[in-house]
Order: C-alpha cells, then sequence, then structure tokens
C-alpha cells in the first residue's frame, strides 16, 4: 500500500510544515510539532475556499429539530465482572469506546481476558457457560450488537451473526496469553486471540471477524503504517486510537483500548486519548497490596462517581462486593497516628485508615503524603497552626491512606487532621473511633454528603466512637446507630479538644 503523504501539524495553531521543526513556523511555540497523515488534497483545499468548495457538496441530510429525535435507551452487556459492569454503568454499550488505564502488572489484561471470556460464554450458551449467569445469556445487548454489524462479507457471515469476542495483543504471544488464561482457569475459551501490532492488518481482521467486543492490549503497542513515528509515540498512539474509534462507531463494536499509564514520558500516556473516547477508566492500587479499584474519569454511558473494587487472587481477580472494611489495618490495639475515614466512593462507604507520622524535621521540613492530595495536607497544616494553635512548621508531616487507596475527597480532612494531632502528641485516638468532614481555611468544620449513610456503616462495623460535623449527625436516634456515639462538632480546635477529653 502507498504510504499517504505525512506533514507535521502545530498541536496549538494548526500550521503545517513539510519537515519537523523544533518552533512552530505559524505561532512560534517551541515542540508542539506531531507528525500527522496529510489530509487528500480535495478537502484540504475546502478549507481555504469556504462556502466555494463546500457549496458544491450536497448538505448532510441529518438535520432534525432535538425534538424529533427518539431517545433510545442504550443496550447494555453486562462483562460478567459485577464491579467492572458498576463502574461502566452497567455493561458495555454497542460501538462503545472504553479506555482502560493503569500501571504497568495492576491487572488490565487479566480483567480485560477474565470478562472477554465471560461475555464470550454468555453469547454461545452451546459452550459450558458458567454457572450462577444466566442473566447475562439474555441481555439485550448481546444479540444486537452482532445485528447491528454491517454486512462484512459471507466469508465473514457466521463471524458476523455471532459477534465473538477479539482480544488483541501487542505485548504477548498467542501462547503467553493461553498461559494466564490457563492460570486464570479459563479453559475451552472461545475467545479469538489476534498477536499484531500493525493497525491496518488489526483494522482488517476486525472487518472480517465483526466482533461485537474487541479488546486492543495495548495502545501504545500498535502503529499505523502511515506515520513513521515509532509505535508508543503521541503521533501513533493518537492515529490509531482515531481508526479504531472510527470503526467502534460505524460498526457498533465495543472496543476496549489499554492504555499503560507512565511516569518518565518514554510513551504517550493514556491521557492523550482522554477526549476522544466514551469512557475513561483508571486502574489504581498499591501493586503490593491485593486490592485494585476501578475507577470511571468519564462515562457517557453512565455515572462517574462508582467505583469497582478487586482482589487480585492466585486465579485472577475477583471482584469485592462489600469493599466497606478492607482498607482498615488490624492493630491490635490503637496506635499513635492512626484515625479512621468512612468515605464515600460513589454509592458506597468505604472505611480507610489515616495515618499520620510526625517527626522532627531539617532546616527545610518535609510534607509527604500518599492517597491523600498533598496540598490539602499543607492547608491543614495551616489551619491547625492559626486555628488550633498547634505548630509543626518545624516538623516532618507524612500522611498515607492505607491500603493504595486514591482519596480525592475533601471529607477526608478532619480525619487527616486528628492523625496528624494524635501522632504529634503520641496519644491513640480511643478504640474504635471514626471521623469524617472537610476543614474550611476559617478552621470550621463543614458538613460531608450523605453523612448518614456513613454513620450507618461505621455502625455496622462495630466502631463506637464517631466525631461529625455538626450538619452530619442525626437529629433523632435511630437504631441504626446503635452502639456508636456520635459527637457533633463545629470547628477545628473543639473536635482536637474533644478528642482530648476523650482520653
Ligand atoms: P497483568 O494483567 O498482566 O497486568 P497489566 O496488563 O495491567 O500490565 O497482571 C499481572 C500481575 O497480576 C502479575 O504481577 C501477576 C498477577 N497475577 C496474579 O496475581 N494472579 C493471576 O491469576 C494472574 C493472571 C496474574
Ligand atoms: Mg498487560
Amino acid at each position: 500500500m502507498a504510504k499517504d503523504k505525512t506533514l507535521y501539524t502545530c498541536n496549538a495553531c494548526g500550521a503545517t510544515s513539510p519537515r519537523w521543526l523544533g518552533k512552530c513556523p505559524g505561532c512560534g511555540a517551541w515542540n508542539s510539532l506531531e507528525e500527522t497523515v496529510a489530509e487528500p488534497t480535495a478537502a484540504a483545499g475546502g478549507k481555504n475556499r469556504l462556502g466555494g468548495a463546500f457549496a458544491a457538496l450536497a448538505p448532510s441530510a441529518g438535520v432534525r429539530p432535538l425534538a424529533e429525535i427518539e431517545a433510545v435507551d442504550v443496550a447494555r452487556t453486562p462483562t460478567g465482572q459485577g464491579e467492572l459492569d458498576r463502574v461502566l454503568g452497567g455493561g458495555v454499550v454497542e460501538g462503545q469506546v472504553v479506555l482502560i488505564g493503569g500501571d504497568p502488572g495492576i491487572g488490565k489484561s487479566t480483567l480485560l481476558l477474565q470478562a472477554l471470556d465471560a461475555l464470550q460464554r454468555a453469547q454461545l450458551p452451546s459452550v459450558e457457560a458458567p454457572p450462577g449467569r444466566p442473566k447475562a445469556a439474555k441481555a439485550p445487548g448481546t444479540g444486537a450488537a452482532g445485528a447491528a454489524a454491517p454486512p462484512g462479507g459471507s466469508a465473514a457471515g457466521e463471524a458476523a451473526e455471532r459477534g465473538g469476542m477479539l482480544y488483541v495483543t501487542g505485548e504477548e504471544s498467542g501462547a503467553q496469553v493461553a498461559l494466564r488464561a490457563r492460570r486464570l482457569g479459563i479453559t475451552g475459551s472461545q475467545v479469538a486471540v489476534l498477536a499484531e501490532i500493525q493497525l491496518e492488518r488489526i483494522l482488517a481482521t476486525l472487518a472480517q471477524q465483526q466482533p461485537a467486543v474487541a479488546v486492543i492490549d495495548s495502545i501504545q503497542t500498535i502503529y499505523s503504517d502511515q506515520l513513521t513515528s515509532a509505535p508508543g509515540s503521541v503521533a501513533q498512539v493518537r492515529e490509531c486510537a482515531a481508526h479504531l474509534t472510527r470503526w467502534a462507531k460505524a460498526s457498533g463494536c465495543a472496543v476496549v483500548l489499554v492504555g499503560h499509564v507512565t511516569k518518565d514520558g518514554q510513551l504517550a500516556g493514556p491521557r492523550v486519548l482522554e477526549h476522544m473516547v466514551d469512557t475513561v477508566l483508571y486502574f489504581e492500587g498499591d501493586t503490593h497490596s491485593s486490592f485494585r479499584l476501578i475507577r470511571a474519569i468519564k462515562n457517557r454511558f453512565g455515572a462517574v462517581n462508582e467505583i469497582g473494587v478487586f482482589a487480585m487472587t492466585e486465579r485472577g481477580l475477583k471482584g469485592v462486593s462489600n469493599p466497606s472494611a478492607i482498607f482498615l489495618s488490624q492493630h491490635a490495639q490503637p496506635v499513635p497516628g492512626s484515625c479512621v475515614l468512612v468515605t464515600l466512593e460513589g454509592t458506597r462507604p468505604m472505611l480507610v485508615e489515616i495515618q499520620a507520622l510526625v517527626d522532627t524535621g531539617g532546616p527545610s521540613p518535609r510534607r509527604l503524603s500518599v492517597g491523600l492530595e498533598r496540598d490539602r495536607l499543607a492547608m491543614l497544616l495551616a489551619v491547625l497552626h492559626q486555628h488550633a494553635g498547634v505548630a509543626t512548621g518545624d516538623q516532618d508531616v507524612f500522611v498515607n491512606a492505607v491500603g493504595g487507596v486514591r482519596i480525592s475527597e475533601p471529607a477526608a480532612d478532619l480525619a487527616a487532621l486528628l492523625s496528624i494531632t494524635s501522632s504529634l502528641r503520641g496519644k491513640a485516638l480511643p478504640k474504635g473511633f471514626v471521623a469524617f468532614g472537610e476543614v474550611g481555611l476559617a478552621g470550621e468544620v463543614r458538613p460531608a454528603p450523605r453523612g448518614q449513610e456513613r454513620l450507618k456503616e461505621a455502625a455496622k462495623l462495630g466502631f463506637s466512637v464517631a466525631v461529625v460535623p455538626r450538619a452530619n449527625a442525626p437529629k433523632k436516634t435511630d437504631k441504626a446507630f446503635e452502639g456508636l456515639s456520635i459527637h457533633a462538632v463545629d470547628r477545628v480546635d473543639e473536635a482536637i479538644a474533644l478528642v482530648r477529653g476523650l482520653d
């Protein structure tokens, strides 16, 4: 196939150059030229002769008043992984493009292979179906995906009807994928595997196979013939993802792109694709612990506040449907510098231990936080100084959310603050202690969303003392809070004094 011409286009102003230049000739930006495939000349000409060239073209027939367009509910196909479905908003949607990002080794390939296999089994009931999953077999999207696929030539007829699952691996050989499947206990799987990294060949296979769901593992290993830059470069990643997205939209095949999050900038990270795809999921968690979280960052087909929780086991990832207590470390006795936070992830409350260590610092004391925002930590220390008279200016302060969870909600403030004061005093908080609440710059403790649910979860798990913002304290007694003594506070100094009183 003849190569299309490539051009270098400025990503700031759109100016083009036939060669790479360090400085854009149009806007003068540095290092902004990226390799792109040149548009066919007709389109390029049209750009400059607005009206002239376009007037001759037939207008698109698709203009209709919004009121006349029927809002069709999207058909979702559950993936067989309850926790994955939860973040997807119920399952995969026809033509959906999902990007799954995460550190290497976190379990992206494992999860997707498990999900593809479950989907394939649900779709082909003739192949021995795993017990306990009857609902996926009659999911509305299951048949529709195949039916909506465009006619792909009679040779692909059977595949088109079935709309099977395709796993494209650019990182491993087919044998390695088979080894992983064996480890996962998957036998007799009908998932189609293609070890290929060239985009054009992948697209040809997709056209021939007409799968219902295709996984590209990973987008950073795929390259297009049309560009000379290396696989994994921004230009290649974008170009390949754009082609695959177009394919998904045209064919109804759901495409899942795997993207490694990279720290050294050698590979283009998944962030460059976020705007292109329908759904962005990030895998997070500490590779040293067995728990993994999947968080939806963007979802055109569902809510973004849900998380899925998995445990990595010897036989792959298993969903954790009741994760509220997994991020607590099991201290026999309360220890200084530890405070349990009730956080809310999507619709589920979770208890996470926040640990703090305050230590004598050097000339420039350090503030480090893992799992919590560092800027927020600096702010909390300032509030602590100004409004509670607790100075940490000459101390190193380290804060950590146990278990590799990342907490972004401000309701973590009060727990972080109380763990810091606990470490500073060298005194543990009482046994069975929980806290939540946002801390404001004026030293006030602000309410957290859905406080009652958080308190109910803490009571359910046997916690006995809670310090919460005044507005979150229940107005009337409820059996659900039994065993939990709830203390309402308005200000940071009040909370600290209250905790001292509990000693
Ligand atoms: P993998 O899915 O290959 O990660 P990614 O595709 O995100 O790079 O996960 C690999 C890790 O998971 C590896 O360290 C081994 C571990 N693992 C298990 O613990 N149990 C299993 O059943 C499998 C298949 C992998
Ligand atoms: Mg992988």
